[in-house]
């Protein structure tokens, strides 16, 4: 059962929130595939260095 806190915002501002945080959750797991398909199919000189690099970002991500 869930309690009934009063947060101070209104149902709108709540959901407005909550419209806000999908789209930050949406874009951070778009960036993060992306960065990892990256990391998998790096090709070229730089191989390892971007491999690397791609490697740090996503696992910060
Ligand atoms: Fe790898």
């Amino acid at each position: 059962m869930a309690a009934n806190l009063n947060t101070g915002f209104t149902a709108k501002q709540r959901a407005d929130v909550v419209a806000g945080l999908n789209k930050v959750l949406a874009d951070s797991y778009a960036l993060y595939l992306k960065t990892h398909g990256y990391h998998w199919n790096v090709r070229g000189p730089n191989f390892q260095a971007l491999h690397v690099l791609l490697e740090g970002q996503y696992t910060e991500q």
